[in-house]
């Protein structure tokens, strides 16, 4: 199959390059090595691209271009049998600083990407979502048919993106999929989150930071589980035309959290209070019956399991991801 991974060159476009190319398809990624972290982290995940391909028999190229730019996009879609479109403006709070540029990248740059899809012809179109579009929780877990009031800019882009997505794929007849993923984790994780901060600080002496009195929680979902769930996409249209929570169903509040990384990393520290902000959500937590009902979805790790994978996984990488995630 000839897979376009847009955001291919980060955290999880750079996981599902990965499993593409090993699994022996010709992947091309489209990133435009946008510098919210470091950008070496970015060049890692290429190379474990590149890498995969060669291992597993598929193929991996990287176009460094943007999402913004129609023409380019046009041009990859038209060469694309699937597309899954990871590339984004992440982030929550500085989405508040600056919305017209999550608008931009998060909106129009999926509106290139459907029009494409539209003119081109396509197998599938799958979308990172976001459980941000849920907002302040009516109840939880959440499942799908929660009410979508997102608090953050970031939220209403991606919940614009997906609706666009779904109606295009209604009015145009073509299958769409948009995973509404819940925190996400693991091996080569963006620097700015709680558990890579969490413990980098930790196994560098420094205070754990807590935005706010520590009590919100997150379902935290483990990389590996939202890469099986892309996978399965390829395969199975029983999703089309639907949004589908992608969570662990596990959750944790963000003190106890910190507390056990301390813990286990460095007890002798105490934890840090810094003021919460206002567009961070206060709980999320996924149903993920959906998932399993279409997709035979099941997280494969507990928070405690994932977390200790991943501290597992930071310590053999240390050399190399520990100056990325600290200066970032
Ligand atoms: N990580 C999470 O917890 C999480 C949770 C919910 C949803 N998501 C969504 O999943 C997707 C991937 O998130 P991530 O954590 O891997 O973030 P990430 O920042 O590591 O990856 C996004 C990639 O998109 C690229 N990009 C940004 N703007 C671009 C543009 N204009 N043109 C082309 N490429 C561009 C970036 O350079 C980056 O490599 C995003 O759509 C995000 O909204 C992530």
């Amino acid at each position: 199959m000839h897979i376009l991974v847009t955001g291919g060159a980060g955290f999880i476009g750079g996981h599902l390059a990965e499993r593409f190319a090993r699994d022996g398809h010709s992947v091309v990624v489209l990133d435009n090595f946008d510098p919210f972290y470091d950008l070496d982290l970015k060049e890692h995940n290429v190379e474990v691209g590149r890498e995969a391909a060669r291992e597993g028999d598929g193929s991996y190229e990287l176009v460094d271009g943007d999402v913004r730019d129609a023409e380019l996009v046009t041009d990859l879609v038209g060469d694309a049998d699937y597309v899954y479109h990871q590339a984004a403006q992440a982030g929550v709070r500085p989405s508040v600083e600056n919305p017209r540029k999550y608008d931009a990248v998060n909106v129009d740059g999926t509106l290139n990407i459907l029009d494409a899809c539209r003119d081109t012809g396509i197998e599938r179109f799958v979308m990172a979502s976001s459980s941000s579009v849920y907002g302040k929780p009516r109840y939880l877990p959440y499942d799908e048919q929660h009410p979508t009031t997102p608090v953050s800019p970031y939220g209403a882009s991606k919940l614009a993106a997906e609706r666009y997505a779904c109606s295009y794929g209604e009015v145009y007849d073509f299958p769409v999929v948009a995973l509404r993923y819940f925190t996400v984790y693991g091996p080569r994780m963006r620097p700015n989150m709680a558990i890579s901060n969490f413990v980098s600080r930790c196994v560098n002496d420094e205070p754990p930071v807590i935005y706010g009195d520590g009590t919100q929680t997150r379902d935290f979902t483990y990389i590996d589980d939202v890469v099986e769930a892309n996978v399965a996409l390829l395969e199975s249209d029983a999703a089309d035309g639907q949004a589908v929570n992608i969570g662990s169903t596990d959750n944790i509040d963000i003190k106890t959290l910190a507390t056990e990384i301390r813990d286990q990393l460095a007890p002798e520290l105490d934890l840090v209070y810094e003021e919460r902000h206002d567009a961070d959500s206060e709980h999320t937590h996924a149903d993920t019956a959906r998932a399993g009902e279409l997709l035979g979805y099941e997280a494969s790790h507990t928070i405690r399991e994932g977390v200790a994978a991943f501290i597992e996984w930071y310590e053999a990488n240390r050399e190399w991801y520990e100056p990325l995630v600290m200066e970032s």
